[in-house]
């Protein structure tokens, strides 16, 4: 039994999907970490949108337009209190954590200049990696790679030789995609400044585990995708300090993002629209600021430490199955395994699981170098959220066992 401050059963009536079968079983969602489920407090809020207020924001003068913008605004204030972010301009409103990282990309193609260089983690997910090698190919700026070891924890003491004066920024995520790690994001941020280098955390995993303090951890961005913290898809948030800002170039242009246009010359808006071009998710902006009421209704830290409870359990449980090895082992991690079974391919056991109505993400999760440095094609991943109980971990290590007996 676990010791819970939340009801989990009470929880789960919230999700209506929670209560489907998949392939005749009850369904067993263990693929949080791609996207998480939602609530019907979220869906009832995009419903109420769309059935009582659908407008376009900042533009009309007419009632649903004003009502629709204030949701869309109030939602905006309540990321900003939920990251402490000093203000709400410094929140901007993407389609995701992809797209945030872009616009910096993007932003930074007129700071640097060829040697300049960009430090970034070796468990890096895709998002966080192309965007930078764009980057570098515009520029001519030189892209490094701060290593890891086998444990799956970042090697503080390489990022320390790595750092210099041509470091001019550094990007890592929060909480590792593929292997769950918690990096020492305050560490790494309070070194990157040292040298007077910017530094980018990619927090899309983190932001559905645990507290983010901005101002505590001065990063200069913070993303984060909604989908992963029971919002919806199509909506994030790329957190910006203000100075950086006002200095970075606007991502696109189009309507909301200008001042005034002439065809002689545009000035922008100034922030957030400054990058906001075009019809925003209206309908995603504000279910996002319900999911984050609805996770803070309970607390992050009890939600942290439940997790981490079923963490545990099913760390213990699927170490004592013979052949399987558990890629990251890092003493701080969210609630996260990748494992395979010696001899058996991980696609293999997912689509045995999938037929056991067992939902688990299988491959190289958009995190390729990870596999390579484990020299591995893939992992099976199983990622919990709150909402997951002990009777699904026992249904996912039997299912395992299950797989590996058909298969051995
Ligand atoms: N980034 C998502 C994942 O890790 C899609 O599965």
């Amino acid at each position: 039994m676990i010791e819970t401050k939340l009801n989990i059963e009470t929880i789960r009536k919230d999700f209506p999907i929670l209560s489907r079968k998949v392939n005749g079983y009850p369904l067993v969602y263990l693929d949080n970490a791609a996207t998480s489920q939602t609530p019907k407090q979220v869906i009832d809020v995009i419903v109420d949108y769309y059935s009582r207020y659908n407008a376009n924001i900042h533009r009309g003068i007419h009632s649903l337009s004003q009502e629709a913008t204030d949701a869309f605004e109030n939602s905006r204030s309540t990321i900003q209190k939920h990251l402490n972010a000093k203000y709400p301009h410094e929140v901007i409103f993407t389609s995701g954590t992809t797209h945030s990282i872009n616009i910096v990309a993007n932003g930074f193609s007129s700071i640097l200049k060829k040697g300049d260089e960009i430090l970034v983690s070796a468990m890096e997910h895709h998002s966080n990696i192309v965007p930078w090698q764009m980057l570098c190919e515009r520029t001519g700026a030189i892209l490094k790679v701060i290593p890891m070891n086998h444990q799956g924890e970042l090697l503080l003491s390489s990022f320390e030789v790595l750092l210099s004066s041509r470091t001019k920024l550094v990007v890592c995520n929060h909480v590792s995609n593929a292997l769950g790690t918690i990096n020492p994001i305050k560490q790494i941020i309070d070194l990157s400044h040292q040298f007077g280098a910017a530094i980018l955390i990619d927090g899309a995993q983190a932001a559905p585990h645990l507290t983010v303090d901005i101002q505590e951890l001065e990063a200069d961005f913070y993303t984060l995708s909604g989908h992963k913290i029971c919002g919806p898809t199509g909506i994030g948030v790329l957190y910006g300090k203000e100075a950086w800002l006002n200095k970075l170039p606007p991502y696109q242009g189009g309507g909301e993002m200008i001042s005034e246009v002439t065809f002689e010359k545009t000035t922008y808006a100034d922030l957030p629209h400054k990058f906001e071009a075009g019809t925003p998710n209206i309908a995603g902006g504000i279910a996002l600021g319900a999911a984050i009421d609805y996770i803070n209704g309970f607390g992050l830290h009890y939600i942290a430490a439940y997790e981490h409870e079923l963490l545990s359990y099913a760390t213990k449980k699927l170490s004592a199955i013979e052949g399987l090895e558990i890629y990251g082992q890092a003493s701080e991690k969210t609630s996260v395994i990748s494992f395979n079974i010696k001899g058996i391919h991980p696609y293999d056991i997912g689509s045995i699981l999938d037929k056991l109505g067992i939902a688990v993400r299988t491959g190289h999760h958009c995190a390729q170098p990870i596999m390579d440095y484990y020299n591995i094609s893939g992992t099976i991943r199983a990622s919990f959220c709150f909402y997951n109980t002990l009777d699904e971990v026992d249904r996912l290590v039997e299912g395992v066992l299950k797989a590996k007996s058909m298969l051995s």
